[in-house]
């Protein structure tokens, strides 16, 4: 029979029958599972006792850097049934596909710190739109000492093991005032349709959203991030190692801002020791710095950032920053009134830096790349230095295996909203 027939088929017979305990996301799970996988035969299904959750999985395949990263690879999909099992599912080291199937809400699980925090101006925001964070921290030279109470559960994010999918199902999967964080030499990890959020969104140092220190083979994919205190990513010291970053939306709306605007400022801090990125069809917006920041000159690190199709949006800040130690292709990435799309001191740090600002320079690409680069676009938009540093292309030559291909800028804002975030699998 015809796919799309026995698809029909087997919606109608959703309706139709009583699948009880299935959530209408859990049953569209169902659905695009069978279309990928082939569908069950309906005579064999108990509708009364059918377990939908186990039916949604990874979606997709990793690309881009990560590409091999299979996470709990054909790991039983399983949803936790508590805090504890799903902290324990995580951490542990058994191969594993967790499905996030409801909020889990770790605020308030580990009590609260009442104490002081340093109040700075980017605390107090004179003149500014929105409230500010203090910092939660120990000294406090250049500000003033105000009370504060902060959630414990944020500071310490689940400590993800190897070979991993940490997947939500529909629209439903939250992991509310707890991160998650790769360390100690895991790897192959799949973090897929999860909104995060609820970090100590007032504090700086409240909590960051995902950390990878020691880590390699994470896949990032069709996630949300939202109201962290610290980054929604970060990496270092250690190594980041292949990481691809797509389809996520890093939403910056907040009442608590250090650039005192309503946008959140730390959106992505990359500084790890030796770490190589797809960063590609994300949406960043609402918010004002850090978007993303990425480089240092306290290691002696590589960074090597292939940043593609994405969508940044309403950034009342800045976007790029880029440090040393850094070897950067930007291309076919979209600015809509984004203040300043590149810092300045990105051009002066010693950044390598190949951001396709002319068809020229895309065309210049074809010779170390074997394809035409897609040049970056702007609307409302503060300027595009051009920089097309050479050695960009020969490192980028190297690669040629990781860097994914493009859409036409133009399409990017449209397919981006569409598809960036949860839900959108
Ligand atoms: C993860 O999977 C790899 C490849 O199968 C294996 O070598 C490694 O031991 C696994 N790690 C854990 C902690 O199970």
């Amino acid at each position: 029979m015809h796919r799309l027939t026995q698809l029909m088929i087997f919606g109608i017979a959703f309706v139709a029958l009583p699948f009880a305990g299935c959530t209408v996301s859990e049953m569209w799970e169902m659905v695009k599972q069978g279309l990928r996988e082939g569908l069950p035969d309906l005579n064999d299904v108990d509708p009364d006792n059918y377990d939908c959750s186990v039916k949604a999985q990874v979606s997709g395949t990793a690309f881009g850097f990560a590409a091999g990263t299979t996470g709990g690879g054909s790991a039983a999909a399983a949803a936790p049934s508590s805090l504890e099992e799903l902290a324990e599912w995580i951490t542990d080291d058994t191969p594993r596909t967790i499905l996030i199937d409801r909020t889990w809400d770790f605020v308030g699980t580990e009590g609260t710190t009442s104490g002081q925090c340093c109040s700075t101006r980017t605390t107090t925001c004179e003149g500014g739109t929105s409230a500010g964070q203090a910092s939660i921290q120990d000294t406090c030279d250049d500000g003033t000492w105000v009370d504060c109470t902060y959630d414990n559960a944020a500071k310490t994010p689940l400590q993800v093991g190897s070979n991993k999918s940490i997947v939500g199902v529909g629209s439903d999967g939250v992991l509310r005032g707890k991160g998650l964080r790769v360390i100690d030499g895991n790897s192959n990890i799949i973090i897929q349709n999860i909104h995060i959020t609820q970090l100590n969104p007032e504090y700086v140092w409240g909590g960051d959203a995902i950390t990878l220190d020691g880590s390699d083979q994470v896949w990032i994919d069709h996630n949300k991030f939202s109201l962290a205190g610290r980054q929604f990513i970060v990496s270092g010291w250690g190594p980041a190692g292949h990481v691809t970053i797509s389809h996520n939306e890093f939403d910056g709306v907040t009442d608590w801002s250090a650039g005192c605007n309503g946008k959140h400022y730390w959106t992505m801090l990359l500084i790890g020791e030796e770490d190589y990125y797809t960063f590609s069809n994300n949406y960043v917006h609402d918010v004002s710095g850090r978007a993303p920041h990425m480089g240092t000159a306290n290691t002696d690190s590589t960074n090597f950032f292939h940043g593609v199709n994405n969508y940044f949006q309403n950034i009342g800040g800045h976007a790029f920053d880029i440090d040393t130690n850094t070897w950067v292709l930007l291309e076919g990435n979209y600015f809509d009134s984004v203040d300043t799309p590149l810092t300045e001191t990105s051009l002066t740090s010693g950044a390598l830096i190949y951001n396709v600002p002319t068809v020229d320079s895309a065309s210049a690409c074809s010779a170390s790349l074997g394809y035409i680069c897609e040049w970056n676009r702007l609307a409302n938009s503060g300027e595009w230095p051009e920089r097309t540093d050479a050695d960009v292309l020969s490192v980028a030559s190297q690669y040629t295996d990781s860097l994914i291909g493009h859409v036409g800028v133009a399409e990017v804002p449209d397919d981006v909203v569409a598809n960036a975030g949860v839900g959108k699998l």
